[in-house]
């Protein structure tokens, strides 16, 4: 993996009519023009070369497919690159909130097994927040961000990697923006094979390219974008609250995200599959500025989450202490 400079050469044509299709056509694919950069040893230049600092040389201009460079290899793009947020609108990844009443199957019970809960306690039943929730399976399983945009008019974005799960969530009408990719492991966009499951789908490889044949029954092959990519294509910085479970990839979503550039008050993390364990999760988040103010848990483990909150914000934390 490598980071290059990029140039844009999308091509802009005036459209008029003759060329009006084909300049869309070529800007919807998109090409990126990369400058390799490829250390040369000069053979001249024992100086350099003993001291481990080989010349430095343009050889070769390439043009990659934006596709391509959306599947995180070999060339990558910064989270936050204008083409990357770009490309989000223009392939539809980020679909806007319903407009039309709800279709829910249980319309006035909270479905969220604690965390929703604890998050309106800590903001004291605060209005009009921000929410990311990660998976978030069919909208309204044990969504624990149904109730804060049903009863407190919350915003906020749902991402779901699992296609069929996502055609559900759309059924569903929530009045919040939706995502069908995946949170990205890594600190660019990329894609995954992710192994359809309901509940309990998740990362079955994070290289695309490992799976021969995209139309296995059960796997998918889904996109991936930061949190943070996703975030700058809504202009979005502050996030009241993210709900994160992923199935066993939340530490590495967490490890790329910005925390300097986007403030996150609260999370609720799910920490049953962590390769770290209940402990590295723990120990990461405070590294990060974070106070555990609970654990949530369900008898059939249906819940176990650490609920988090930076540890600036004083009130929030008090609030989470009151009986
Ligand atoms: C409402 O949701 C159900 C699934 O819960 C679905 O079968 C139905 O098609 C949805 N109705 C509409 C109009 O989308
Ligand atoms: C792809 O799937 C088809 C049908 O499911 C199967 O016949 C074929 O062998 C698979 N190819 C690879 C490379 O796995």
């Amino acid at each position: 993996m490598r980071r290059n400079s990029f140039v844009n050469t999308s091509p802009k044509f005036a459209m008029s009519a003759p060329w009006q299709r084909f300049g869309i056509l070529l800007g919807t694919i998109g090409f990126i023009v990369v400058c390799f950069r490829v250390a040369t040893k000069s053979s001249e230049d024992g100086d350099k070369s003993k001291h481990g600092d080989p010349d430095i040389s343009y050889s070769s201009m390439i043009s990659v497919p934006i596709e391509e460079v959306m599947a995180g290899d070999p060339i990558v793009l910064a989270q936050d690159d204008p083409r990357v947020t770009q490309y989000i609108w223009n392939h539809g990844y980020i679909v806007a909130p319903s407009e039309i009443d709800y279709n829910l199957t249980a319309p006035n019970k909270n479905p969220s097994m604690g965390q929703g809960q604890m998050i309106r306690k800590i903001f004291k039943d605060m209005k009009g927040g921000f929410f990311i929730e990660s998976g978030a399976l069919d909208g309204e399983t044990r969504s624990n961000t149904l109730f804060l945009e049903k009863e407190l008019g919350w915003k906020g974005l749902l991402i779901e990697a699992d296609p069929k799960n996502y055609g559900m969530v759309l059924e569903k009408r929530r009045k919040a923006w939706s995502s069908n990719t995946c949170l990205a492991t890594k600190p660019y966009p990329h894609k995954v094979v992710f192994r359809q499951q309901f509940n309990v789908g998740k990362i079955k490889d994070d290289s695309s390219k490992s799976m021969g044949n995209k139309t296995a029954s059960g796997y998918a092959v889904v996109q991936c974008f930061p949190v943070y990519s996703l975030l700058s294509a809504l202009s979005v910085s502050t996030i009241d609250y993210f709900s994160l479970d992923v199935e066993g990839v939340e530490m590495e979503v967490l490890a790329n995200i910005p925390f300097d550039k986007v403030f996150i008050k609260t999370l609720s993390v799910e920490f049953n599959h962590v390769s770290a364990g209940k402990a590295g999760l723990r120990k990461v988040m405070e590294d990060k500025g974070y106070v555990v103010v609970g654990e949530v848990s369900h008898p059939q483990g249906l819940a176990n989450d650490f609920i988090f909150v930076h540890h600036s914000l004083h009130e929030l934390i008090a609030a989470s202490k009151e009986q």
